[in-house]
């Protein structure tokens, strides 16, 4: 999704997650969804890292045996070892994407959600996320993000739907959307 600042792409995100009810009109998604959306959204600021990760694995329903084998490999893609045992309150935002982002592509997920989190993370760990996201798409899964018009993100989405004071302006194959919002931008400018 692409789009002005205000344009309606997060709310869109919070409805297909179902964190907000539409007012009106059904959202239907095929798929369990694994959402990255505000930065500590669904995380405790009082708890450490580890029983973030445990909580968030348990009210998923994996099981206790299942919560601890997935921890290992987020505290391994997070490489937050030295932080895991501190509250949350006290994590940087860079820090919160990593373990959020930890989080999200470790449970498996059939749909990969998105929004414009990513950059505040540091250039590695950026380029970490990019290349998981990429295998993700590569097993076949689906993945619905917001960003701000990238080279990266031409090759990784198919379809873009630009939005516009919450409405659709176009839904197509991404290069003609953003060459649309760019030509756009273009003229207003
Ligand atoms: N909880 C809310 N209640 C009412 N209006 C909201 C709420 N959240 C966002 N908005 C409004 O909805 C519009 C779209 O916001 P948002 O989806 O966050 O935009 P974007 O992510 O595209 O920048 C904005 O005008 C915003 O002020
Ligand atoms: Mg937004």
């Amino acid at each position: 999704m692409i789009g002005a600042n205000g344009a309606g792409k997060s709310t869109l995100l919070s409805l297909v997650t179902g964190l907000v009810p539409p007012s009106t009109g059904t959202v239907t998604v095929s798929g369990r969804a694994a959402a990255l959306l505000d930065l500590g959204s669904g995380f405790h600021p009082d708890l450490t890292g580890r029983e973030n990760i445990i909580l968030n694995a348990s009210l998923l329903g994996f099981s206790r045996k299942q919560a601890h084998d997935l921890y290992d490999s987020i505290v391994d893609f997070s490489e937050l070892d030295d932080f895991i045992k501190e509250p949350l309150r006290t994590y940087s935002n860079g820090m919160m994407l990593r373990l959020a982002f930890s989080v999200a592509v470790n449970l498996d997920p059939e749909i990969l959600i998105i929004d414009e989190v990513l950059a505040v993370g540091d250039q590695k760990f950026q380029a970490k996320c990019t290349e998981k996201i990429f295998e993700i798409r590569n097993q076949g899964k689906t993945i619905l993000c917001v960003s701000h018009v990238s080279p990266t993100l031409r090759e990784l989405c198919d379809r873009a739907l630009w939005l516009d004071h919450g409405q659709l302006v176009m839904d197509g194959p991404i290069r003609d959307v953003i060459e649309a919002y760019e030509g756009r931008l273009t003229r207003q400018a």
